[in-house]
Parts: structure tokens; C-alpha cells; sequence
């Protein structure tokens, strides 16, 4: 009796052993590379590097290890990162082509079907970013349109900081209702101050729709099964993605109630009169759904960008206070103390420019593009990257080249100047990617940056609260220091002592 169960422990002991060993077989199989693929670090059985991170510091280890191309796996899914400028001016550049198409974390996926701009494809992608694209230069290049309202912007902005004059403030909030305001004027025109408000607490939301490089999510892209059970940062940011949509499209549905074909108040106005033109072009997706999808898309990449930009610049003016009063000379100089910057100043005000773009570089607002598919089979130096595989670009890793810049690591606004202190434009500024897929707001975002810095800088000087600001070592530890609110980026104006006299 004792040694027939013996034996049935063993048989299934050595099933168990037989299903273990045929497994792992096919995980062999299914995870080989194809030949001359580019090399990664070792990977757990079924689930490959799932555990690896996949942010920007991650991303820099494994490129030090395996070089400018290598591999990561995310269950069956291959990923190719690629580093160092020359490799990703390939990728997006030279063979752009190949790298155009996107595919988005689960999650988006299956809310967004392919469209908006960020998450489309295709002839349908092509078709939407030139309508948006056109769009949007004309409102960051016309006269009566964005310079006349981030005026505006800049004179509220300007009186809410002086409303904290004297004490620490963490200025998130504040530069991120005029970013907010800013973009909510391009897509929506005017909104009632109610719709401000509830729009503006919808957007406070919006960084946690920034989630593609997180772990829990490359775990809910190998195993959406499972992962989708659980709660998590999947779930918060598909709660509040639906939000923002909810009211954009109280938004569309109020314009069309009054919606003047000889009279486009705006961008969802001009979307609305283009559906019908478009009505045959089905591929095009010029739909209602579609413009609801765009206008979330502008409103989620372009407010946290912007607002983060601005919170780096004033923080690296609190920890170089020589380059801040070198940016106040300038103004000084070009504007005056009185009158208020507009576009034309930036063409004479080169240190401004330089200081604004090297902010850009050292503050990794954007450090990974989200991942792209392959179109075909593609050679990257040397390394086979079939058709259908994923491909991440390491953009602070061209920000940060040592053979573009001359002091990679130092915030060091002479990279942008000439030897007569002339801007200088650098082909490695990778701040707004590059190619066919890189940044539709970049003329928006440049201007409105640009004007309400010089508004900032025109009328308050900014320094560190004790213990903070020059005494922060690196960069790591600003950066740190402005994700922790409280403590951190805290940083008091106070008017300049020029103005008072
Ligand atoms: C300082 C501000 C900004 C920075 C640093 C920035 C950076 C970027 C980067 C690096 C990309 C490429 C991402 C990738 O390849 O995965 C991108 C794409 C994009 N950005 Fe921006 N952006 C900024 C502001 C804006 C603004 C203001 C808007 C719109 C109002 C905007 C709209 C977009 C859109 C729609 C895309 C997707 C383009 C496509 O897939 O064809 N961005 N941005």
C-alpha cells in the first residue's frame, strides 16, 4: 500500500517534472531571437524583463552594459532600445519610415481604438496630425491668437505669485492653470468659470495618464488577463482619462449648438466643419469620436510639459542666480521693466533663448518616446530588427551625449551661444524629438514658454528657501526636489530690488 503510493507521487512528481521541462521548452522557443538581434540581459522564463524598470535610469544601466542597441523582453513582446544620438537620429530620421507607427500600453488601447494623434497609425495618424498641425501653428504663430492671450495669462500669473511674496510656495499649481488656460483656449475657446474650474481639476490628474514606462504596466501589457483584476496605476489612469473625455465632449456637443461655418472660435469649431468636407474619406477617421480623442491627446501631452518646463526653469534660476540675473539684464536691456514681452523680443534676446533650451536639455521632461512598431525588417548598425518589433528612443541619452555637448552633465547655457553670443541652434536638441512623429506642439510650447518666462523674470527674482537651491548637489536631487512638493520646491520670489527704487 505504502509503496503504490510511493509510485503515485513519484508519476506525478515526474508529470509535474515533464510539464515544467516542455514549458520551458516553448518559452525557449517562443522568446529566441532572430539572428544578429540586438543583445540584452538575461531574462526570467515567461515573463522576460518585466521587472526591469523601463525608466530612464534603467534604460541608461542596460545601455552601458549592452551599448546603444540592445534588447529587452516583455512577456513574448521584444523591445529595442536605442541610445546616444547618432543611433536615434537613424531611428527617427534617416529611417523614420520604419519607425513610424505606434502601438500604445493595453490600457489606452483599447479606450482610444487607434485614435487620437499620439496613439494612431497610418494614413489615419498622417491625415489627423497635418489638420491638427496646421491648426496649431496658426494659433502659435498668429498675431491675435496665442501672444494676445498668454499676455493675459502672464498678467494673472504674475499676480498670483505676488499674492505669495515673502514665503516658500510650491508654484505647481499656479503655472499649471495658466498652461491649462493656455491649451484650453487653443481647443476649446472660452469656457464659463465654472467650466474652467471643473477642467482645470480634471487636468491636475493628467501626469497620471503619463504611464506607459511604469513596471505595472508592462505587466499589464504581457498578462492584460490577470492585470486587469487588480486595481492599480492602470486603473486610476483610465478613470481619469475618462473624465477629461466626459467633458471634452460636453465641450463638442455645446459648440455644435452654435457652431457659425463663416466663424471658427477655435480648434474643436474647426474640427467640427471638417467632418463634414471630410465625410467620404472614412479612412481619415474625421469623426466626432476622433476629435474628442485629438482634444484629450493636446490637452494630457501639452499642459504637464509645460508646466513642468517652466517649474525647472524657475528652479534652476534659484540655483544659478548669476545666469537668472544675466536673463534679467537682458530683459532689462531688450524689453524694458514696464512693457510686456512679446514674440518679436526673443530674436534679440539670444541668453534668454539659450537659457530656455538648456533648460530643456538638462531637465528630462521627456526622456523616453513611447515605444514605436516596425514596419519591416529593418538594419540598425548592423542589427537585424524584424518587422512588428517595439522600438524605444533614449532622448536625455542624446540630450546628454558626450560627443554633442560640450559639458553633458552642467547646466551650461553657452551650449546654445556662438562665440559673438549668438544663439546657436544644436542638431542634438532632441527636447521635441525629432522626424515625422516629433512634437506637434513644439512652436506652441517654444512661445508660450518664452513669454512667460520673461514675464517671470521681468518682474520677480527667484530664489532658494535655507537649506535648498545652490546647496542641491545634482541633478538627481533637483529633480527630486521638485516631484516632493512641500519641502522642495519651495522657492520665494521676491520683487527685484531695482523695481523698488
Ligand atoms: C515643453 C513642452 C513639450 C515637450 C518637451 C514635448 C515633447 C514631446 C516629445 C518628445 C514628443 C515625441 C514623443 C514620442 O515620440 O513618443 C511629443 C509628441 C507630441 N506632442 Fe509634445 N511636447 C511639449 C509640448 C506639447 C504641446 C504644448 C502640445 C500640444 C498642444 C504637444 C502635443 C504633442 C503631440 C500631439 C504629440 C504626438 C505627436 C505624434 O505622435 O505624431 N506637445 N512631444
Amino acid at each position: 500500500m505504502l509503496s503504490m503510493s510511493l509510485l503515485n507521487a513519484l508519476d506525478v512528481e515526474s508529470c509535474l517534472g515533464l510539464l515544467l521541462v516542455s514549458l520551458l521548452i516553448f518559452d525557449f522557443w517562443k522568446s529566441k531571437n532572430a539572428p544578429n538581434f540586438p543583445p540584452g540581459p538575461w531574462s526570467f522564463p515567461f515573463l522576460g524583463n518585466v521587472f526591469a524598470g523601463f525608466d530612464c535610469r534603467a534604460m541608461d544601466e542596460v545601455a552601458a552594459k549592452f551599448g546603444n542597441i540592445c534588447s529587452l523582453r516583455v512577456g513574448y513582446d521584444k523591445i529595442v532600445l536605442v541610445s546616444g544620438y547618432e543611433r536615434v537620429k537613424e531611428v527617427l530620421e534617416t529611417q523614420g519610415d520604419y519607425f513610424l507607427d505606434r502601438v500604445r500600453s493595453l490600457p489606452f488601447k483599447q479606450v482610444v481604438q487607434g485614435n487620437g494623434i499620439s496613439l494612431s497609425s497610418g494614413y489615419k495618424w498622417r491625415k489627423q496630425r497635418h489638420f491638427t498641425s496646421f491648426h496649431l501653428k496658426a494659433f502659435a504663430e498668429g498675431k491675435n491668437a496665442l501672444e494676445r492671450h498668454v499676455q493675459q495669462e502672464c498678467i494673472y500669473l504674475c499676480q498670483s505669485i505676488e499674492e505669495e511674496q515673502g514665503s516658500p510656495f510650491n508654484p505647481h499649481d499656479i503655472l499649471n492653470n495658466a498652461t491649462v488656460n493656455v491649451i484650453g483656449c487653443f481647443a476649446f475657446g472660452k469656457l464659463s468659470d465654472d467650466g474652467f474650474v471643473d477642467f482645470r481639476n480634471l487636468l491636475v490628474n493628467s501626469d497620471s495618464m503619463f504611464i506607459e514606462n511604469i513596471p505595472q504596466i508592462q505587466f499589464y501589457n504581457a498578462f492584460p488577463g490577470i492585470v486587469k483584476r487588480f486595481y492599480g496605476p492602470h486603473k486610476t489612469a483610465l478613470l481619469n482619462y475618462a473624465k477629461l473625455s466626459a467633458f471634452v465632449k460636453k465641450q463638442i456637443e455645446k459648440h455644435k449648438k452654435d457652431w457659425d461655418p463663416f466663424d471658427h472660435r477655435d480648434f474643436i469649431d474647426a474640427y467640427i466643419g471638417e467632418i463634414d468636407k471630410r465625410r467620404k474619406d472614412t479612412e481619415a477617421a474625421f469623426t466626432g469620436e476622433n476629435l474628442a480623442c485629438i482634444t484629450v491627446d493636446l490637452l494630457k501631452t501639452g499642459t504637464q510639459t509645460m508646466t513642468d518646463t517652466l517649474r525647472w526653469a524657475l528652479l534652476l534660476m534659484t540655483k544659478y542666480p548669476d545666469v537668472q540675473k544675466k536673463v534679467q539684464d537682458e530683459i532689462d536691456c531688450v524689453i524694458g521693466k514696464w512693457r510686456q514681452p512679446c514674440l518679436v523680443d526673443r530674436v534679440k534676446m539670444p541668453y534668454t533663448d539659450a537659457v530656455l533650451h538648456e533648460t530643456q536639455r538638462v531637465s528630462n521632461i521627456f526622456p523616453l518616446t513611447a515605444p514605436r512598431l516596425t514596419s519591416r525588417d529593418s538594419v540598425l548598425a548592423g542589427y537585424f530588427i524584424p518587422q512588428g518589433t517595439l522600438v524605444i528612443c533614449h532622448l536625455s541619452s542624446v540630450l546628454k551625449d558626450p560627443s554633442q555637448w560640450e559639458k553633458p552633465d552642467q547646466f551650461y547655457p553657452e551650449h546654445f551661444l556662438d562665440d559673438r553670443r549668438n544663439f546657436r541652434k544644436r542638431d542634438a536638441f532632441y527636447a521635441f524629438s525629432a522626424g515625422k512623429r516629433s512634437c506637434l506642439g513644439e512652436q506652441l510650447a517654444r512661445n508660450t514658454l518664452f513669454l512667460f518666462f520673461t514675464s517671470l523674470l521681468q518682474r520677480f527674482s527667484f530664489s532658494a528657501p535655507e537649506g535648498l537651491g545652490p546647496h542641491c548637489k545634482d541633478q538627481e536631487q533637483i529633480k527630486m526636489s521638485q516631484e516632493s512638493s512641500q519641502i522642495f520646491v519651495s522657492l520665494r520670489q521676491e520683487k527685484r530690488e531695482s523695481d523698488l527704487n
